[in-house]
């Protein structure tokens, strides 16, 4: 898709200033990001540290107290154009509401797309493709009750991808997958960014994607630590801030805390 109004210049994603209060707690103490075209940069911190709040910011699902957001150029309160981006919400323990099928689920991805909510070959198509990126197109008519929880986070990434965004927005997709598919799933990432998906990532650890990310904004207590190269071998035992309240003898399964 074109958007011949914009230039190439304007970041994608950019916070100036950003406070957030939940709660009547300061959550976001006053946060600077700039995600630009075709970047992949990883948000990392500590549990609490504000990285889910941020990202949930930035897709309007978070009242700002002070500073500006602003989506390919346009402030996030006029933005409308939420076709070009996907969202992958962080996973939670129940997903609660009426059991739907994976078909279902990662159809409403296409929602945005569709012409009067109507899907049509091309939307059925892009589901397929997606169920096949993740590996769960043999669980396509199952429901989404009878999964795993790493088969059901795939099945949100799917969703995500299904939409066929210029805007990738994942909070911890890695989250409870196991390594194999960790590795599959940063393959299609690969693939996206090649086709010049722009991507943020909330991320406890690099994992598999490590090669894939060009920037690391570390946030800690709702400001921005470091933004800049990655820091190297990030387990989230280096990082600043990590708090050390898991075993630290190193769990190679790929699941994050
Ligand atoms: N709805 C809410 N009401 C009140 N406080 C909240 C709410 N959501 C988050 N918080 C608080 O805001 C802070 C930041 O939470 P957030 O979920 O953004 O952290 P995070 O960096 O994503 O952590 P994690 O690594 O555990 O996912 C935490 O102290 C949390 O308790
Ligand atoms: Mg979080």
């Amino acid at each position: 898709m074109t958007h011949p109004e914009e230039s190439v210049s304007e970041p994608v994603i950019s916070l100036r200033g950003v406070r957030a209060d939940l709660g009547s707690r300061p959550v976001l103490r006053g946060i600077d990001l700039t995600v630009n075209h075709g970047e992949v940069v990883a948000l990392l911190g500590a549990n609490g540290s504000g990285k889910s709040t941020a990202v949930r910011s930035i897709i309007g699902q978070v009242p700002l107290a002070a500073g500006e957001i602003r989506l390919f150029g346009t402030d996030r309160k006029a933005f409308r154009d939420w076709a070009r981006v996907g969202y992958v919400p962080q996973r939670t323990t129940a997903a609660g509401g009426v059991p739907a099928t994976v078909t279902e689920v990662v159809s409403s991805g296409r929602l945005s797309r569709a012409r009067f909510g109507v899907l049509r070959k091309s939307d059925r198509e892009a589901v397929r493709r997606a169920l096949e990126l993740v590996g769960m197109a043999d669980r396509a008519k199952d429901s989404v009750d009878a999964l795993s929880g790493g088969q059901h986070q795939r099945v949100l990434i799917a969703r995500a991808l299904a939409a066929e965004p210029e805007l990738l927005i994942m909070d911890e997709p890695m989250a409870g997958v196991d390594l194999a598919s960790q590795e599959v799933l940063a393959h299609t990432l690969e693939e996206q960014v090649a086709a010049g998906t722009t991507v943020l990532l909330v991320l406890h650890e690099l994992g598999p994607l490590e090669p894939l990310i060009d920037r690391a904004v570390v946030l800690r207590d709702g400001c921005v630590l470091h933004d800049g190269p990655p820091p190297k071998a990030v387990g989230q035992h280096a990082l600043p801030g990590h708090d050390h309240v898991h075993p630290h003898e190193p769990i190679h399964t790929g699941l994050l805390s």
